[in-house]
């Protein structure tokens, strides 16, 4: 969603666009000054001290399968959401396109005995998740690999729904596990994270730094250590997200990196130049990611980011972080192979420190300006600059 100018302006002024867009209301203000009191996070996980907080931004200028979306993202670090919305920008105004997987995941059962007719424990998982057949859940197909001895794993591929499909799928294998240890011995049963069957492809061509991209880009085809922090810049975006909607983005981490080290480890984006000089960024990840469940349930600010972000499903969250990586990739490259990105990170940097000085308004943008210029970001030097702009 365009919103141009939104990043000069100040929280209040900020809320008070999305409230006239209808997209919160006076109610979600409150969630967002104080999302989770300490019982919920009590009730969430052990030993509770206290909560962590960080801060919640928006994305603008996401447009993708011609949807328009303002994207929240949960980070610490400056310049991401700063760098999604302008890569978003750039690729104005077809921007992304984007196709999901069905929320196919896979679930494990280690086990020491004979071999079993898969059908009969497809039929049995399938049987254990008669009570979400309304959701679409079920078993779709069981496959057998031996492991040497008398040893073998049965992966169950399931259609888990909306949901992240952890707790169904780990449920169901241990009703199918109870009935496989009166004959074998079961060594373990668990969700597999490398969601290898969910994965959500995404697409968008940009117009400008098409030379310096390819190349940065091939930085990282070649070398695994610059990989590692190129794909590191992906999951700035991905993570950002799946915290902001309440998922579990250590999930979404390890598929992602189990999937970029299958044969060898690699970008998991890419890019070409396609005939019209445009530079094509394509990406493509497993995403098992939930619009419902227990840590969407009891997460107000999860439920929120939802709303402002209207998707309908699974799927539709998974092609929006997809979008969301790529987009910080291609800003990372562009930045990297043009400017650098401290230059960006200053400029940013620049405009806390003008804030912090007490600018208001259009004084934001003078005092960074000068002091980026100057190349001092002292809070002292700040409130000179203002003063005598005053
Ligand atoms: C920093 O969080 C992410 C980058 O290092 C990504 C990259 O190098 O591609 C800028």
């Amino acid at each position: 969603m365009r919103l141009p100018g939104f990043y000069k302006l100040s929280v209040e002024e900020r809320r008070k666009i999305l409230k006239e867009k209808g997209l919160l209301n006076e109610e979600d203000f409150k969630t967002l000054s104080s999302p989770l009191t300490l019982e919920k996070a009590d009730s969430l996980v052990e030993n509770v001290i206290g909560i962590l907080s960080l801060p919640l931004g928006v994305a603008t200028n996401f447009k993708i399968n011609g949807k328009e979306y303002l994207v929240p993202m949960a980070i610490e670090e400056p310049s991401v959401i700063a760098a999604a919305s302008r890569a978003a920008k750039e690729c104005l105004p077809e921007g992304f396109s984007a196709e999901a997987d069905k929320p196919i995941m896979i679930g494990q059962i280690f086990l020491e005995g004979p071999s079993f007719d898969c059908n009969k424990l497809r039929e049995i998982g399938d049987e254990a998740l008669s009570h979400l057949k309304k959701y679409g859940c079920g078993v779709v197909d069981v496959k057998e690999r031996y492991l040497g001895g008398e040893r073998r794993v049965f992966y169950f591929y399931v259609n888990v729904g909306n949901a992240q499909g952890a707790n169904i799928v780990n449920s169901m294998l241990e009703e199918v596990g109870a009935f496989l240890s009166s004959q074998s011995r079961v060594i373990m049963q668990i969700v597999s994270n490398l969601a290898i069957m969910r994965k959500v492809r995404v697409r968008a061509v940009w117009h400008s730094n098409q030379k310096q991209v390819l190349d940065a880009y091939r930085c990282a085809l070649a070398d695994i250590y610059r990989c590692a922090t190129h794909n590191k810049g992906i999951m700035n975006g991905i993570d950002a997200v799946a915290l902001a909607t309440g998922n579990d983005w250590r999930a979404v981490e390890a598929g992602a990196h189990a999937y970029a080290s299958l044969n060898y480890y690699k970008p998991l984006t890419s890019y070409y130049i396609n005939e019209e000089g445009g530079l094509v960024g394509e990406l493509e990840v497993p995403m098992a990611v939930s619009t419902v469940g227990p840590a969407v349930r009891a997460n107000p600010l999860a439920r929120l980011s939802l709303k402002l972000l209207g998707v309908k499903d699974a799927g539709e969250l998974a092609m929006v972080m997809g979008a969301v990586g790529l987009a910080n990739n291609y800003a990372a490259l562009s930045a990297l192979s043009t400017e650098g990105i401290q230059k960006g990170h200053l400029r940013l940097h620049a405009r806390r420190v003008a804030k912090e000085a007490g600018a208001q308004g259009e004084e934001i943008e003078r005092v960074a300006q000068n002091l980026a210029s100057e190349g001092v970001f002292s809070l002292e030097r700040a409130r000179q600059i203002l003063e005598e702009i005053r």
